[in-house]
């Protein structure tokens, strides 16, 4: 087992100017039915090269967790690639009535902040489109480091939201009532090292880019 950080980090607001203002899960609520009819981005291939990311630290349980993982479109499809279970874990009720009925693939209601699960229960985690979303992203990490075993993998999907088209993104995401907090890729970096999960960020398709890091 990692020793667990008791490293004090300053307030977010303090260092990065993000802005956390707002709380509650109504955006997701609305946008559930045009994730479960059209949220199906994720192929089987996007999940063989997640796999491959993702495999090296899959030597425990295997069991990886899909924090933020809405419909399970992504957990289908790395329970298929991996043979190994997924649990997604999500706070909109309405996004997680769209998981498929399988038994490698189940769901938790919770938040990020918060997680109802013991220490050191996953080999990995996978975190796609939803770090922005997280409101207390520290507290998120540290949890992340807790339900991540020694040595296990973490694996963030981000948007980098410097590039114009991103902006505009951000500007909408607002208007519509959730105020994502985004990092430019080297922040991540920088962030999850302070917080115990070193790695690395490397840009992907478009504004993507990954975050990939093992728990210390
Ligand atoms: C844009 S969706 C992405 C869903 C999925 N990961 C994907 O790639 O299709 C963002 C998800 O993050 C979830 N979310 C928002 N705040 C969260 C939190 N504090 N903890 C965990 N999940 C959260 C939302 O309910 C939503 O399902």
């Amino acid at each position: 087992m990692c020793t667990r950080l008791v490293q004090i980090v300053p307030e977010p607001s303090d260092t990065d100017g993000h802005d956390r203002s707002g709380s509650d899960m109504g955006f997701f609520d609305w946008a559930a039915p045009l994730f479960g009819r059209y949220g199906d981005r994720w192929s089987a291939e996007d999940a063989e090269i997640i796999a491959g990311w993702l495999r090296p630290h899959l030597t425990g349980s295997g069991a990886i967790l899909d924090l933020g993982g809405g419909t399970g479109a992504l957990a289908s499809h790395l329970a298929d690639v991996t043979g190994r279970p997924v649990t997604v874990l999500d706070p909109t009720p309405k996004m997680l009535a769209y998981l498929p009925d399988r038994p490698d693939v189940t769901s938790t209601l919770g938040r990020a902040e918060s997680m109802p699960f013991a220490d050191d229960s996953f080999d990995a985690v996978v975190v796609s489109d939803a770090f922005h979303h997280f409101r207390d992203q520290d507290g998120a990490v540290r949890e992340m480091q807790r339900v991540v075993r020694c040595g296990g993998g973490v694996l963030v999907l981000e948007l980098d939201p410097r590039p114009p088209v991103m902006r505009a993104v951000v500007l909408v995401e607002r208007l519509l009532g959730e105020p994502g907090s985004f990092f430019a890729p080297e922040d991540l970096c920088a962030f999850m090292a302070l917080r115990g999960i070193d790695g690395t960020c490397e840009g992907q398709r478009g504004v993507s880019y990954r975050f990939l890091g093992t728990v210390r």
